[in-house]
């Protein structure tokens, strides 16, 4: 029973070194409190059935099925962390088509065409760049893109409204 043991030293080591690794990258994985995505898709920004939401850095996919329930047409997650995706994709299989979850970087991913609103958990030393990146998609795309961020504000920019811990800006094409 030494191989067992092996792989599941193996495993763990792997397990650890993904969360590790992801920090140095970018923010580290905290979830979203489930009571303030709920919050901020009714009172901050209304998620519908014309929205596609993306999640940058989109963790165990708390916020995509939140965007599901509130009837999202897609609910799109990017993450860096493929333990995090099985558990995101496993956690959202009920919503079929609707639910996505991709391997990728938050500063360099396409948004998909018909994004409307990304949602932000991220780290304030990261936000001037992902903010450019999120600046040149909506460029790219052609519309403008509303952003939600979670517990940190955007440099130069004035919110159009917050709630709680959450703060939605417009960013323009
Ligand atoms: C603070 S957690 C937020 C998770 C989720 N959005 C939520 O609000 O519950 C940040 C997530 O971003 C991921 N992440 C960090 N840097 C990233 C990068 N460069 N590209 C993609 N994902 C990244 C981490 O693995 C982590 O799951």
């Amino acid at each position: 029973m030494i191989w067992v043991s092996a792989v599941i030293i193996a495993l763990l080591l792997a397990f650890v070194l993904i969360f590790m690794c992801t920090v140095f990258i970018g923010a580290p994985y905290v979830p979203s409190l489930k009571r303030e995505i709920e919050e901020s898709m009714t009172n901050l920004y209304k998620v519908s059935e014309k929205d596609c939401l993306v999640d940058l850095g989109s963790g165990d996919g708390v916020v995509l099925k939140c965007a599901c329930e509130h009837g999202a047409k897609l609910a799109y997650g990017v993450e860096i962390n493929s333990f995090l995706i099985w558990i995101s994709r496993w956690r959202l299989r009920k919503y079929g088509d609707r639910a996505k979850v991709v391997l990728g970087n938050i500063y360099t991913v396409k948004l998909p065409k018909e994004t409307t609103v990304v949602y932000l958990f991220g780290d304030s030393r990261d936000n001037k760049r992902i903010l450019r990146h999120i600046r040149a998609e909506a460029k790219r795309i052609g519309h403008p893109i509303y952003l939600i961020s979670n517990a940190f504000t955007m440099p130069d920019m004035k919110a159009v409204k917050n709630h709680r811990t959450h703060f939605l800006y417009k960013i323009d094409n």
